[in-house]
């Protein structure tokens, strides 16, 4: 059993950032990687990224996005409710060093919570981090101040133009590759799969490589299933044990978006009961 510390929310409730006690994973979990939880014990088991760890206060931090039956239970859980189960850390850490140039990151959506983590490992590790982080508008932008934190420079975009500039991540992203491409190392893109997507059609045209998160269905997390199977430069890899971190100019988008949606009814139907 996982107790919720604090519990804050984002975007009108939709969004929430919750702090569970969990001192072994927060011991042993690195940037990059994630858990599995099942609510209680009818639930289904969902994968969440690790937004943020503290070893010493053995406290993890989780952000979610209300999109269907279990985040909406997990979201109906108050501080001092018990998780049931929260399995991990699972997935391939990234691996963290220090760079010569600067690391551009770059987060859409509810993509900036697990952005998070990994541009935070870089920070630590000595690298200077140039940022962009975006939503559709002002309401719906997530973990400003902690990204702010970790980054030398730091920009904030909204499809709707009611806070920073006006127009998509990608826009700005493509202006700092044009003017400054030499001082970038290399990209990190994490958002919904089509932001990632074009995020990657840009590095290409700038021959910069790019990190991407993929976030395929996952069943069991542990290499087992092959549910989370994606297409990697032409090969099939398991995101959940070779990832979920990929290099995102060889990763088959088209295929990923193809099999996210193959439950959309089912999903429909189990959100509909749980409500009714
Ligand atoms: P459902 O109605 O069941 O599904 C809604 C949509 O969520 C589906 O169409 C599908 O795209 C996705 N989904 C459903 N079940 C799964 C599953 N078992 N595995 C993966 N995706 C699923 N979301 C966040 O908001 N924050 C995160 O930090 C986060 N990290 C993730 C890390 C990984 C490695 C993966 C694979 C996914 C991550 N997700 C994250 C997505 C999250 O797992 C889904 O939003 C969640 O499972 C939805 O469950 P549901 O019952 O509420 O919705
Ligand atoms: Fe089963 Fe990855 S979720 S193999």
């Amino acid at each position: 059993m996982y107790v919720i510390l604090d519990k804050k929310d984002y975007a009108r409730g939709t969004i929430v950032n919750i702090r569970i006690e969990a001192p072994e994973i927060a011991k042993k979990c690195s940037p990059g990687q994630f858990v599995v939880i099942r609510v209680n014990e009818t639930g289904e088991r969902i994968p969440l990224t690790i937004a943020d760890n503290d070893p010493l206060a053995g406290t993890v931090t989780l952000v979610f996005q209300i999109v269907g039956k279990t985040t909406a239970l997990l979201a109906s859980r108050n501080v001092g409710d018990f998780i049931m189960d929260v399995v991990g850390p699972l997935g391939k850490p990234v691996e963290m060093k220090k760079y010569n140039k600067k690391i551009l990151t770059v987060g859409g959506g509810t993509g900036v919570a697990v952005l998070h983590h990994i541009a935070k490992g870089y920070y630590e590790a000595g690298n200077e981090i140039i940022s962009i982080i975006g939503s559709r508008t002002k309401s719906y932008l997530i973990m400003e101040e902690e990204m702010k934190r970790i980054s030398t420079e730091m920009h904030i975009t909204t499809d709707d133009g009611t806070y920073g500039f006006h127009g998509f991540v990608t826009q700005v992203m493509d202006m700092i590759l044009s003017e400054r491409g030499d001082d970038i190392e290399f990209v990190v893109a994490i958002g919904p799969v089509v932001m990632m997507k074009a995020c990657c059609d840009i590095t290409k045209r700038h021959n910069k490589k790019t990190i991407v998160s993929l976030n395929p269905i996952m069943v069991d997390g542990t290499g087992m299933c092959g549910a989370c199977r994606v297409q990697v430069g032409g090969e099939t890899k398991f995101a959940c044990v070779h990832g979920p971190q990929f290099d995102g100019h060889l990763v088959d988008f088209d295929l990923l978006i193809k099999r996210q949606r193959t439950y959309i009814e089912d999903e429909r139907i189990s959100l509909f009961r749980s409500i009714k």
